[in-house]
């Protein structure tokens, strides 16, 4: 099935797809049997794919589409209308800034324009290097820390814009000491 659609695109579509989306494309492919092929499993289909892989590569609804018998525009349709999924890879640091009402009234709004200028990234979307994913959520339950904004597990309570410089810049300076203690250790073995 995903040999078929692969051969299907043109070489441009087919550049776009990396060796990490082709993996969970082909990880799809075999999970897909585990379900019955039936239209009513639609929803649990996407619902297993977003849980297990994080995000919904636009090739896996076109397998499902094929897979379940449906129209891929179908398939489009109910991805698209519940929130729950995403159609981009989570970064390696998800952002999640919270925009249900206390957090929004405190500037919720502000703080996730100041990520998107930040990252050079809207909304939903992932940054080219996959290092940062940005999305909005509703209340995460901690409405006393409003605005509160969740880095990979980590709540970050009444974000500022300011602030929002000094958490891209903890994680740049985390990645650079990882990336150099690596390299220390490669020397030292080697
Ligand atoms: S509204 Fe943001 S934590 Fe409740």
């Amino acid at each position: 099935m995903l040999e078929q659609i692969l051969a299907s695109l043109d070489e441009s579509e087919r550049e776009a797809i990396d060796e990490e989306e082709l993996q969970v494309l082909e990880r799809v492919e075999s999970e897909l049997v585990t379900f019955p092929s039936e239209p009513s499993h639609l929803l649990p289909i996407l619902q297993h794919i977003q849980a297990r892989h994080g995000y919904l590569p636009k090739l896996a609804l076109r397998l499902v589409a094929d897979y379940v018998g449906v129209a891929i525009g179908k398939v489009y349709g109910i991805a698209t209308f519940y929130n729950q999924f995403r159609f981009n890879p989570p970064g390696r640091n998800p952002i999640k800034v919270c925009l249900g009402t206390a957090c929004h009234v405190k500037g919720g709004d502000i703080i996730l324009e100041n990520f998107e200028r930040r990252l050079g990234i809207r909304e939903g979307e992932t940054t080219a290097d996959r290092e940062y994913s940005l999305e909005r959520v509703a209340c995460i339950g901690c409405c006393a820390l409003a605005p509160a904004v969740v880095v990979g597990d980590k709540v970050e309570a009444y974000v500022t814009p300011s602030k929002v410089e000094g958490i891209i810049t903890e994680i740049e300076v985390r990645k650079e000491m990882a990336a150099r203690e690596q390299k220390k250790n490669e020397t030292a073995n080697g």
